[in-house]
């Protein structure tokens, strides 16, 4: 039996590949709204498919969008409710800090358009200030956070050092320069620069690229200095994750060995950035069925035998990592192959 789990302003799922870690952050969103609170969920996944279980548009990428629970299941008389889900979209933060500090800056700029796709290596740190900012608007009870599976988890763990790095070195003092100044050119572009090596590594990119390119990579990063602020408000956010009291993390995998031995890696490379509080999920089990699978006497010897040998291969599982983590719980395989019926399914685990 699960124990119900109490929720927290940050709710956590990460995971390596395919074990479930969208599905079951969704079948939480869901269970939350049920016992009646506000909850956004997040994906910063770029196989998008929250966006397939939850018919997002594409037009609603990197927007809130509410989800009813009709979406999932139609029975008369259940209470209806809803979660808001967001889909990230680096741009479209960008373009929010942009409008909250009154900042301006050309969105067409094609580096901070290639910097800001889902792959473009500022995902995991713009799902940060997208916290953030629905942290601070204190609307949400829990905000989940569905995480993308392997480095750009850890890239996720790592966006706070990253944007403490990347503000904090003197590369960032010579566009300080610039962001006060509307035409970068007319100010001596490479005479003004402080660094010689950047210097000599942007005349180098110069003679390459051509002007177009260099211009546009200042620009670039000017675009990013300006929204500065609100980068390192965002900072915060690394000590939240290291408070109980604030955030719940969820470590997913499924039973099989290969899965086990690789989130167990995931959490040893995680440490150091999460809280004692972590929860591992072992989804597509069978315990909860067989727990509940009643067999009498007219049962053959054979099926009370696999029905034992089963459970105890999953309870000495259970057993065997009950230390490393508050809680082992087990989530059900569902035996349909529709995504939106296991998001259902699950969700009715929460509750015990
Ligand atoms: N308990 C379950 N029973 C049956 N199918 C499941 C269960 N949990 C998840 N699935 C299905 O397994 C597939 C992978 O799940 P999901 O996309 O949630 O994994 P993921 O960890 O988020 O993957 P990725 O690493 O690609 O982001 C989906 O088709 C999902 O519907
Ligand atoms: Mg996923």
């Amino acid at each position: 039996m699960n124990l119900s789990i109490k929720n927290k302003n940050i709710e956590i799922f990460c995971g390596t590949g395919g074990v479930g870690k969208t599905t079951l952050a969704t079948s939480r969103a869901l269970y939350l709204s049920r016992i009646g609170k506000q909850v956004l969920v997040i994906t910063i996944d770029p196989s998008k498919r929250l966006k397939q279980v939850l018919d997002i548009d594409e037009s609603d990428i990197g927007k809130i969008k509410t989800i009813d629970s009709d979406l999932f299941y139609q029975r008369k008389n259940a209470k209806k409710t809803s979660f808001d889900a967001l889909l990230m979209a680096p741009l479209e933060t960008l373009k929010f800090i942009n409008q909250l500090n009154n900042i301006s800056n050309n969105m067409q700029n094609p580096i901070l358009k290639i910097l800001m796709r889902p792959s473009g290596g500022l995902n995991e740190i713009m799902s940060i200030v997208e916290l953030n900012r629905h942290l601070q608007s204190n609307k949400y009870d829990s905000i989940i956070l569905d995480t993308p599976p392997g480095q750009n988890f850890i890239d996720f763990l790592e966006a706070g050092e990253k944007i403490h790095n990347f503000f904090d070195k003197s590369f960032m003092e010579i566009f300080k320069k610039f962001s006060n100044q509307s035409d970068i050119k007319s100010h001596g572009l490479f005479s003004s620069l402080v660094s010689s090596g950047i210097n000599k590594l942007l005349s180098y990119l110069e003679k390459v690229t051509g002007d177009i390119f260099v211009n546009n990579f200042i620009d670039a990063m000017i675009s990013i200095y300006k929204a500065k602020d609100s980068f390192l408000e965002a900072l915060s956010i690394q000590e939240q994750l290291k408070t109980s009291k604030k955030c719940n993390w969820f470590l997913v995998t499924s039973i099989e060995q290969q899965k086990i031995t690789e989130a167990l890696s995931l959490k040893a490379n995680a440490k150091k950035y999460i809280n004692d509080d972590i929860h591992l999920l072992v989804n597509k089990s069978l315990t909860p069925f067989l727990a509940k699978w009643e067999l009498n006497a007219a049962d053959e010897d054979q099926l009370l035998n696999l029905k034992n040998i089963l459970l105890k291969k999953e309870q000495r599982f259970k057993d065997m990592h009950a230390h490393g983590f508050k809680q082992v719980l087990f989530f059900p395989e569902i035996l349909c192959d529709s995504p939106k019926r296991h998001v259902f399914e699950l969700n009715k685990a929460w509750e015990n």
